[in-house]
């Protein structure tokens, strides 16, 4: 199941979803062995932003029939705390490394981008574009416009593979794809998380700290599925799909419906070697599926 994707050479298609597996804490629970087996085919980081974050209060996650409600708020050392302390050991893995960064508008994305660009160890960025400009209020990856604006202030910054991760929380998702690929993006992924919200049973209060959080799991299966379709069938540049993947059937689904590479998200906290599992799932289908020809 080998494939070349933007240039970086991979064994199979399935790779993780940002902010759902720890490489480096597995690696402190696992040992070497994490190495030698290594559930994904690349590795995307959690978000890193310019500055720490503390992230929201708690409680943070709400758990669903069928998926969780998360409300984390992208907690990470900033910048350069994730250089110094997190790069060097993520550079170890035995696949290549894919950070993904968020800023409050353009300026600060640039900084990211020109930082990680001085990195040889990062093999290409994700833009995760699901936040608000500070200078216009719109959320980036929510505006074809807003969006064009950012890609033409950071893609010269880099000849690295930039990634822009849609969020779903778009009027049209497959414009701001279209922006995206129209502006110089590699690729783009989705589906991020859903906009949601949880009451405590007894208060009736909001339970998330944040007030509301980002849905994902199998809940959101179907919408990524329709969202993955309907973006590949507007753009040419290789698309990475995403949003409730729990086996090798749900990957061969976002496969067939356009994606090129497909992440597991939710997933991995139920089973941390959900993405090897997945992926011999996928090769056994792709297998019988070649021989039925
Ligand atoms: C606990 C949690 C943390 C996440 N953190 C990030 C993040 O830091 N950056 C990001 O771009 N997406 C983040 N996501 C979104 C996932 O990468 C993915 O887009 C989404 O969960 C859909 O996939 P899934 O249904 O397989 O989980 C997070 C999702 C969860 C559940």
């Amino acid at each position: 199941m080998s494939l070349a994707f933007c240039g970086l050479e991979l064994e199979h298609p399935i790779i993780n979803a940002s902010g759902t597996f720890d490489a480096l804490a597995a690696r402190r629970v696992f040992g070497d062995d994490l190495l030698a087996q290594f559930p994904f085919a690349a590795f995307v980081t959690k978000t890193v932003t310019v500055e720490p974050r503390a992230g929201n209060p708690p409680p943070r996650l709400w758990e669903l029939g069928a998926g969780m409600i998360n409300s984390i708020g992208l907690p990470n050392k900033g910048l350069r705390g994730f250089m110094a302390e997190d790069l060097p050991g993520l550079a170890e893995l035995p696949v290549p490394l894919i950070v993904n960064v968020m800023g409050f508008g353009a300026d600060e994305v640039a900084e990211l981008v020109s930082a990680l660009d001085d990195a040889p160890e990062v093999r290409a960025m994700e833009l995760n574009v699901s936040c608000p400009n500070v200078k216009t209020g719109l959320v980036m990856g929510a505006d074809p416009r807003e969006l064009a604006g950012l890609l033409e202030r950071v893609r010269p910054l880099t000849a690295r593979p930039l990634i822009v991760k849609l969020t779903p929380n778009a009027g049209d998702v497959p414009a701001v794809a279209l922006a995206a690929q129209e502006h110089g993006a590699d690729a783009v992924s989705l589906i991020n998380t859903l906009r949601g919200m949880a009451l405590d049973p007894v208060s009736g209060e909001p339970w998330l700290g944040g007030i509301t959080g980002g849905v994902s799991g199998p809940a959101v299966r179907a919408i990524a599925l329709a969202q993955v379709h309907a973006v590949a069938a507007r753009v040419q540049i290789p698309v990475i799909g995403m949003g409730g993947v729990c086996t090798g059937a749900d990957a061969l689904d976002l496969m067939r419906a356009g994606a090129g590479l497909v992440a597991v998200g939710t997933e991995s906290f139920r089973d941390p070697a959900a993405g090897t599992r997945i992926s011999a799932e996928l090769s056994a289908l792709l297998g019988a599926e070649s021989a039925a020809r």
